[in-house]
């Protein structure tokens, strides 16, 4: 059986987190969904405004009892006013996307509400739980959007499992419930999805945002040089070919989103084209393995095939485990002989 996923004060019957996804992709009818299977919903904060994040808190608390987190990425301008905002709203916990600082720690102590942080490497995450995190994502270079790293999740995960004592969050690439039973055997807590959860039927994006995720082929998850610094992973379309080959594409108007912005191109005019249906021009963040998710689905369906894979999977290594006792008590009996 799946095991339940604890932190803070949060228990969820389910250790499956839906991963926070700007801009405007992982609102409140998705997070609402997740959180009524047993899971636990994040509403992505990036990119909107502070009445607007507000809004979608308050919309998910209609929608749901269930566990809601906000996730804001840390290199935006309005980092502490979308943060503090959400803590004020009493979400059940806070995900500093990309990055994190003393100053969240804070806050979360000042409203208490916890702070989640994402880590890529052991020391990240050994400096997140001393600084006070409830928990840690750990992403993997599967993991779509903004990477802090390029090795793998299984490659990493182990390592940070041995190194702190604050339930651990495997990210990127988890697209099955074999892919979550592999993760709880790696040491961890629970996993985060995101990619899965686009092809749902209560995800926001355009239909076109969906489409591409079934319509596009494994060697078309590409990497670019996103202009808060980091690499981020997506769909290769027209925009990532014209940054391939030019580098740069000429902001026509900044609205100042980032704290530390390389102006190579508009990141934030690129996720709204994208989520708005186009997706040609657009920045269509996916994990690398997109390719493997054949169908939108409502939440209610993926969660279902999420426990009925996890429980085949259990079953088999059941068996296979069986038998391998059934053959060593065989040969045993042989050889006394
Ligand atoms: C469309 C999209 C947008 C994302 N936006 C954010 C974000 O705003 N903040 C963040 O911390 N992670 C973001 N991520 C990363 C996810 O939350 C998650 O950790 C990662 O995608 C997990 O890998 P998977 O997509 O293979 O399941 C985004 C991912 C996708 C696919």
């Amino acid at each position: 059986m799946l095991p339940q996923l604890n932190f803070a004060h949060v228990r969820a019957r389910l250790p499956i987190i839906q991963g926070g996804m700007a801009v405007r992709v992982a609102t409140a009818n998705l997070a609402a969904a997740v959180a009524n299977e047993g899971g636990i919903g994040i509403i992505a904060g990036t990119g909107m405004s502070v009445s607007a994040l507000q809004a979608e808190i308050r919309k998910a608390r209609e929608l749901t009892t269930g566990y809601i987190g906000v996730n804001v990425l840390f290199a935006v301008t309005q980092f502490a006013q979308l943060v503090r905002t959400a803590m004020k709203e009493k979400v059940d916990f806070i995900v500093s996307g990309a990055g994190f600082s003393r100053d969240i720690f804070a806050w979360g102590k000042e409203f208490n509400v916890p702070v989640m942080a994402m880590a890529s490497s052991a020391r990240v995450a050994r400096l997140a739980e001393k600084m006070g995190a409830a928990a840690v994502v750990v992403e993997g270079k599967e993991a779509g959007g903004h990477l802090g790293t390029d090795k793998s999740i299984f490659e990493i995960l182990p390592e940070i499992v041995r190194e702190v004592s604050i339930p651990v969050i495997a990210a990127g690439g988890i697209m099955s419930g074999e892919d979550i039973a592999r993760a709880l055997d790696a040491g961890a807590s629970g996993v985060q999805m995101a990619s899965r959860f686009v092809a749902s039927e209560e995800c926001e994006a355009s239909q076109k945002f969906k489409e591409l995720y079934l319509n596009s082929k494994s060697e078309d998850s590409v990497l670019i040089e996103s202009p808060v610094g980091l690499p981020g992973r997506a769909i290769r379309n027209h925009l990532t070919e014209l940054l391939r080959v030019n580098k740069t594409i000429p902001v026509k108007e900044c609205k100042g989103c980032l704290k530390h912005c390389t102006h190579s191109f508009c990141i934030l005019k690129a996720l709204e084209s994208a989520v708005e249906g186009d997706v040609e021009n657009g920045l269509v963040f996916a994990g690398e393995f997109f390719h493997r998710i054949n169908e939108i689905l409502p939440v209610k369906k993926i969660f279902a095939q999420l426990i009925s894979e996890f429980e085949q999977y259990r079953q088999l290594n059941l068996s296979k485990l069986n038998y391998g006792i059934a053959s060593i008590s065989q040969y045993n009996n042989a050889a006394s002989k």
